[in-house]
């Protein structure tokens, strides 16, 4: 097994990494000012770009990387970044990627429009190169991220979110795009329905796996290596798998009380009580575990493919997906 770290996770797609930057480069270029101002300052910005990597990579699994590969890995990765835009005008977040957000430089409006902007740059190079297989997908997940967000939104208010709601939230408001990732790779370079469907479910699998594991690091991560700060969940009174899993392992009355300290606004101090509250009750621990659920269902999706180093890499992947630090 390759260690896990993406620059070495990359390899068997290299080349095809550098070709997809120029695109996805020129793809957000603007005869506008104020949106080519916003633009440069989005690409100065190194993003993890986990997703066009999965596009790669499931084209290759499956068949050639083509044109309608790059398209697809570009079309996914505009869309990534405006449903990041938008996450934090909604989250109240004033930092990403280690600067500061764009709602934080460009106010809310900035924000909401460029986010729309990315999004029909997206779908107008998927509708140019007349890819309607990866519309008719995109579309959906589209649908679904805004759903999730919705959602959380709907139980943030009411701090009532069980086990089942999360699975629902995170699955919709992530889980669909990773899942998207892979099946557009592998629409892009085979036929074979049995590779879409494997591609599908590996993607949701660690989709899923990648938020949970997004949500242990806002409980455990270091603020300078996540880009954004440790506790923002807390703050936003987001109630993720950690600390549903501790509120159930005690009892009503302490239950109650935490969610009392959560809803009356949230100190540096009430913040670190939590973060404590969630350790001693293990919430970390069975959160990791259950990545780890996750992480087993996507290698056995990927038993369907040929050998080949871009199985090996989608694997490695996998633990990186896990044990990630940003
Ligand atoms: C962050 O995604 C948003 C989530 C779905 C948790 P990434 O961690 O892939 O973001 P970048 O692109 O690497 O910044
Ligand atoms: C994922 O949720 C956001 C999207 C699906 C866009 P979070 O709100 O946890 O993501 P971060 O922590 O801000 O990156
Ligand atoms: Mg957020
Ligand atoms: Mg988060």
């Amino acid at each position: 097994m390759i260690k896990s770290k993406l620059s070495e996770i990359s390899k068997p797609v290299q080349e095809e990494l550098v070709c997809f930057e120029k695109l996805f480069k020129e793809s957000i270029k603007s005869k506008v000012g104020i949106v080519d101002l916003i633009a440069r300052y989005i690409l100065r910005q190194k993003g993890k770009k986990i997703r066009p990597l999965l596009v790669l990579l499931a084209a290759k699994v499956s068949g050639n990387v083509n044109e309608r590969t790059y398209r697809g890995a570009v079309l996914v990765e505009l869309l990534h970044t405006a449903t990041l835009i938008h996450d934090d005008v909604v989250d109240n977040s004033d930092k990403r990627r280690g600067f500061w957000s764009i709602n934080a430089i460009f106010k809310n409006k900035g924000a909401v429009l460029m986010g729309d902007y990315l999004l029909a740059r997206g779908l107008m190079i998927a509708t140019e190169g007349k890819d309607f297989d990866f519309l008719s997908v995109i579309t959906n997940t589209v649908k679904r991220m805004a759903e999730g967000e919705l959602l959380q939104i709907q139980k943030t208010r009411k701090l009532n979110i069980d086990e089942e709601t999360y699975f629902r939230i995170i699955s919709d408001k992530t889980a669909s795009l990773l899942e998207t990732c892979c099946q557009i790779g592998a629409l892009s370079s085979s036929d074979n329905k049995e590779y879409h469907e494997a591609m599908r479910v590996f993607g949701e699998a660690i989709g899923i796996a990648f938020q949970i594991k997004d949500d242990i690091l806002d409980y455990e991560g270091s603020a300078s290596l996540i880009g954004k700060p440790v506790g923002g969940d807390i703050k936003e009174k987001k109630i993720t798998l950690p600390l549903i899993y501790s509120l159930n392992q005690v009892s009503s009355g302490e239950a109650s009380r935490i969610r009392k300290m959560i809803k009356s606004g949230t100190g540096k101090s009430d913040v670190n009580d939590i973060i404590n509250f969630v350790r001693e009750h293990k919430g970390i621990d069975y959160a990791v575990k259950t990545a780890h659920e996750y992480s087993e269902k996507a290698s056995e999706a990927l038993k369907v493919f040929p050998d080949s180093p871009g199985k090996i890499a989608l694997e490695a992947l996998i633990d990186f997906i896990i044990e990630r630090k940003n």
